[in-house]
C-alpha cells in the first residue's frame, strides 16, 4: 500500500549526539483538542509526520484555519462549522476516532467513518463508545459512526480496560460537558498527562487522582494558548536501540528517562551500559549482549508495545534465548518473517516469540509490515555487513520525521530510495 524505500548498508557502530522530535502520540490528541475552543492555538515542536498532516487535513475539513511550517502549527478553530469528518484522511488514520469526543464536546454531534482493522490488529472502538455513552452520548452505527450528545454532561466513566484512545476520547468529550467527570481505570501513559497539561493551560480543570483516575470539572470555556510538545519517547527508544544494535556509543538529548525506565532496565539486564543524566542518556554497547529470559509488553509503566519489534531486532544477535510476549496487540509479530529472511532464529507460538541469538544477520530485501515493525527492520539492517533494501517505508514516515536524516547524523550509511 505505502510506497517508498530505504537502502541501508550496515556494519557501522553509531556514535555521536542526537535530539528527538516532538511526540506523535501526544500531539495527535492535542491537535484534536484545539477544536474545543475558539482563538488561535500555536503548537511548537510538532513532529512533521504523515499522521499529523492527515490530522491537520481533517481539521481543515471541519472549518479550522491551519498553518504549518517548520514544526510550528497555528490552528484557528473559531470557524468550526460541521460535525462531519469527511475526506479520505479520516478513514486512513486510526486516531481520527479522537474527533468523536472533541466534536461531541464542541458541536454536540459527530459523524465519522467506521475505523477498520489495521496492520497491527483489529483495534475495536467499543471502549470509546462505552465511555462516551456514560457521558450521555447516543450512537447510531451504520456505514458511519453517528453520535448525538445534546445533553452531554459530566459523570462517572468506568473503562473496562485502560485504553489510551478511549481515555483520550472521554477527556475530550468531558472537558466541555458541565459537571464533574471521573474516568476510572484510565490509561496511565505519559501522553495522556501531556494532553491534560495542555488542557489545563487552556483553562480546563483536569488532573489525576492518587489512584490514577482522571478528574475533570467540565463546562468552562477554553482559551487559546501556545504549547511546546515534549519529545517522543518511542522515537527516543528506537534510536537508543539502534545504537545498542550496532554496538555504538551515543548520547540522546531530550530523552524522557523516567518514562522509558522499562526499556533502560531491560537494556541493563542484557549487558548495556546506560546512564541517564537529567534529560540526556548516554549509551555504550561495546560489550557482547546477553539474551533476556522473559520480556512482556504491558500498559505504562510496563515495556511499551511500540518498542517490542525494535527490541526483538536487537535480541536477534544477543547470546542465548529470549522469550518475548506481546500482550497488547495481536498482530505485532509480522516483523518476524522479515527478520527470518536475514537469518534470525525466531519461533512464534501465539502471542509469544522465542528468539535464539545468532552471531550475524545477513542483508536482504525486506518489506516494512507496519510503523514500528519498519523501524525494527532498519535496526536489523544496520547490524549486517552489506546492503539491505526496505520497501513500504511510507509506514515508517507515519511516525518518524526522517529516520534516514537522524541515523545518518550518527554515522549510519543509509539513503531513501529513488
Ligand atoms: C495508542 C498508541 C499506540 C500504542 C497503544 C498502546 C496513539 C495514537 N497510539 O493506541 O502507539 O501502541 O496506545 O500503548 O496514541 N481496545 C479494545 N477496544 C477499544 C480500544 C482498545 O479492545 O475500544 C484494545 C486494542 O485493540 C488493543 C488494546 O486495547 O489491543 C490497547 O489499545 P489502546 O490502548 O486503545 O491503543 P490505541 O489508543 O489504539
Amino acid at each position: 500500500m505505502d510506497l517508498g524505500s530505504l537502502e541501508i548498508t550496515g556494519g557501522v557502530p553509531l556514535h555521536g549526539e542526537i535530539g528527538i522530535q516532538g511526540s506523535k502520540n501526544a500531539v495527535l490528541p492535542i491537535l484534536v483538542a484545539c477544536i474545543l475552543g475558539e482563538g488561535i492555538c500555536v503548537i511548537e515542536n510538532c513532529p512533521q509526520i504523515r499522521d499529523v498532516a492527515d490530522t491537520l487535513e481533517i481539521m481543515r475539513h471541519l472549518g479550522c484555519l491551519v498553518q504549518a511550517a517548520n514544526g510550528t502549527v497555528r490552528i484557528d478553530a473559531s470557524c468550526v462549522d460541521t460535525f462531519e469528518t469527511g475526506g479520505k484522511e479520516a478513514a486512513r488514520i486510526r486516531s481520527s476516532v479522537l474527533f468523536l469526543g472533541a466534536l461531541l464536546g464542541r458541536m454536540k454531534k459527530a459523524m465519522l467513518p467506521l475505523p477498520g482493522g489495521c496492520a497491527i490488529g483489529e483495534r475495536p472502538i467499543d471502549q470509546h463508545i462505552a465511555a462516551l455513552r456514560q457521558l450521555g452520548a447516543r450512537f447510531y452505527l451504520e456505514e458511519k459512526i453517528m453520535a448525538d450528545a445534546s445533553d452531554l454532561k459530566g459523570g462517572r466513566v468506568r473503562l473496562a480496560m485502560p485504553s489510551v484512545g478511549a481515555t483520550e476520547n472521554a477527556i475530550l468529550a468531558s472537558v466541555l460537558a458541565p459537571g464533574e467527570t471521573i474516568i476510572e481505570h484510565a490509561a496511565q501513559e505519559p501522553e495522556i498527562d501531556e494532553l491534560c497539561e495542555f488542557l489545563r493551560l487552556r483553562g480546563a480543570q483536569i488532573g489525576r487522582t492518587v489512584e490514577g483516575n482522571i478528574c475533570i470539572q467540565g463546562g468552562r470555556a477554553l482559551r487559546a494558548v501556545r504549547y511546546r510538545m515534549k519529545s517522543d519517547r518511542i522515537v527516543a527508544g528506537t534510536y537508543l536501540l539502534a545504537a545498542v544494535a550496532t554496538r555504538g556509543q551515543v548520547t540522546i538529548k531530550d530523552f524522557p528517562c523516567r518514562e522509558l525506565d522499562a526499556l533502560t532496565s531491560t537494556l541493563r539486564a542484557i549487558g548495556v551500559s546506560v546512564a541517564c543524566i537529567e534529560d540526556r542518556i548516554e549509551v555504550n554497547a561495546d560489550r557482547p549482549l546477553r539474551a533476556i529470559s522473559y520480556l512482556e509488553t504491558s500498559p505504562y509503566p510496563g515495556f511499551p508495545t511500540d518498542l517490542q519489534s525494535p527490541m526483538m531486532a536487537v535480541l536477534c544477535r544477543a547470546r542465548g534465548e529470549s522469550c518475548i510476549c506481546e500482550t497488547i496487540f495481536e498482530n505485532r509479530f509480522r516483523t518476524v518473517a522479515e527478520l527470518q529472511k536475514m537469518g534470525a532464529k525466531i519461533h512464534t507460538e501465539g502471542r509469544c516469540a522465542v528468539v535464539k541469538g545468532v552471531p550475524t544477520l545477513v542483508p536482504a530485501r525486506l518489506t516494512a509490515p507496519d510503523l514500528r515493525g519498519g523501524a525494527a527492520l532498519v535496526i536489523a539492517a544496520l547490524q549486517t555487513n552489506g546492503t539491505s533494501v526496505i520497501q513500504n517505508t511510507g509506514y515508517i514516515e507515519r511516525g518518524y520525521e526522517d529516520i534516514c536524516r537522524d541515523l545518518c547524523g550518527l554515522g549510519a550509511k543509509m539513503r531513501w530510495g529513488m
